[in-house]
């Protein structure tokens, strides 16, 4: 059986064992050979002794980096600075070759090129660093919400609402171009896209089930080429009955603060490689937002603070419009040093479900704004009276029809309650210091870009 050599390097006696990986370096000495083999299972290599008596040693003299490599052979305490244990092989198969135009060489290469082998990259320190805590990272989002009695739902891909009412949607059609007569019925019978965001699914189970999350594929035709905004990303979105805004503000928090922790405690290597290659403040940074309160600060009040602070943004602030990613920055990263929760914000720059505040102009909304990234979360308290909810419909020109399921919510027992979404990949770029969005996702899908 093969051991991972994550555990290899974690063992605590000698022993016989079998690993298999890639081979990263190899290094000839007279009679044997040092051969460095990773298998994705931990950041670490495992130093390979490979005697010209072992069966295979004429093979190894020929392998190179990229090759892949299965050994047998002795765990045994290694007397090299730095590591703790190395095999002494007693038998080696190098079961691929890899010619010389492999792209991973030894030098380092920049994220850039990297994404052009994104097939290959995850063979990489980084990118295999990124996807082990992005994994481990979707196991302790269940982790969150199901210890704290969140039912999980699985909210469709294909729908037919425009949750977020930002026209930013990919069509789904089986008509053939050209031939989108209006008579020929569309295969569900009426226009369908890919969803840009599970909430009011996830309203509807939330008025069955109470506390309710989801986390799945979010899709959104957004042409902006930021290093922040992908067509394809993943969404968890938490919404609870019987929560107002406070609450919403409150698990967001609690929620965020668990991510930074986990990271930390689970992810130890990985952060330690991120602080050192990608962002020398990022450990500081965790810690510091692990430990700290959030900010609360109402939108009034922001604005306020961004027009005293005499800087001369690209985009100008605009009372009643919402903040540019460039003000969102400015206040979590050099204001207030911490993650701010920016609440009460303007109706008119917020989507239909938004529930209105006394004051009517402004919504009970809000937005997690943190260090590097700015927004990683907007939620809301939803707005649960049915005819202040039609009437924020009609102002924005939605059909009642189309949405009378989500109306029925209020005319059945409506109750108050309240949500957010959190963007997986924005997570993962504040936990890893990686600062595009493309370097976070497998194969990122942005505008002009769909390969692998
Ligand atoms: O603020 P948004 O648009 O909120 C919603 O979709 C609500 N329906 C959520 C809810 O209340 N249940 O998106 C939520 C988060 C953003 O804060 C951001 O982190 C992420 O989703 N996000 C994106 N991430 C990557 N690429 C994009 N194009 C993104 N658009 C939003
Ligand atoms: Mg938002």
């Amino acid at each position: 059986m093969i051991t991972l050599i994550k555990h290899a390097l974690s063992a605590s006696v000698e022993a016989d064992i079998e690993i298999a990986g890639w081979i990263r370096s190899r290094r000839d000495s007279k009679g044997f050979s040092f051969v460095e083999v990773n298998d994705g299972s931990c950041l670490r290599n495992l130093q390979v002794i490979v005697d010209q008596e072992v069966a295979g040693y004429e093979q190894v003299l020929h392998a190179t980096t990229g090759s892949s490599v299965r050994v047998a052979g002795r765990l045994i305490a290694s007397p090299a600075a730095g590591q703790k244990w190395e095999l002494r092989a007693t038998q080696v198969e190098i079961i691929g070759q890899a010619d010389a135009t492999y792209p991973l060489q030894k030098k380092g290469h920049t994220v850039e090129f990297l994404r052009t082998v994104a097939h290959l990259r995850t063979r990489s320190n980084l990118f295999g660093a990124v996807f082990r805590v992005r994994s481990r990272l979707a196991y302790a989002v269940h982790q969150f919400f199901q210890e704290r009695d969140f039912v999980y739902v699985q909210t469709p891909i294909i729908t037919a609402s425009d949750c977020e009412g930002a026209g930013e949607l990919f069509r789904v059609t089986t008509l053939k171009q050209g031939k989108d007569k209006a008579d020929e019925p569309d295969f569900f019978g009426k226009a369908t896209y890919l969803t840009v965001s599970g909430q009011l699914e996830a309203e509807t189970f939330a008025c069955a089930l109470s506390k309710v999350y989801t986390f799945g594929p979010t899709f959104r035709a957004e042409n902006s080429n930021t290093s922040r905004h992908a067509a394809e990303f993943w969404m968890i979105e938490p919404e609870m009955a019987f929560c107002d805004l406070e609450g919403d503000m409150t698990l967001a928090e609690d929620f965020v603060k668990a991510m930074v922790r986990h990271a930390l405690e689970h992810c130890a290597d990985e952060l330690g490689l991120f602080t050192k290659f990608v962002d020398k403040t990022l450990m500081e940074t965790l810690t510091l937002v692990a430990e700290r309160p959030f900010q609360r600060v109402p939108y009034a009040e922001a604005i306020s603070i961004l027009n005293a602070s005499g800087r001369n943004f690209e985009y100008p602030v605009t009372d009643g419009q919402s903040l540019q990613s460039e003000h969102e920055k400015f206040l979590a990263e050099e204001h207030f040093r911490v993650p701010v929760i920016l609440f009460d914000q303007p109706a008119q720059a917020k989507p239909f479900y938004m529930r209105v505040n006394e004051d009517g102009k402004t919504v009970a909304a809000m937005d997690v704004l943190v260090p590097g990234i700015g927004e990683i979360i907007g939620g809301s308290q939803r707005e649960e009276r049915l005819s202040v909810l039609q009437e924020n419909m009609r102002s924005r020109g939605l059909s009642e029809e189309e949405y009378w399921w989500y109306l029925d919510l209020r005319r059945f027992g409506t109750v108050p309650h309240a949500g957010f979404g959190l963007g997986f990949e924005r997570l993962l770029m504040f936990l890893t210091g990686v600062s595009n969005i493309r370097d976070v996702i497998p194969f990122a899908r942005t505008p002009g870009n769909a390969e692998f």
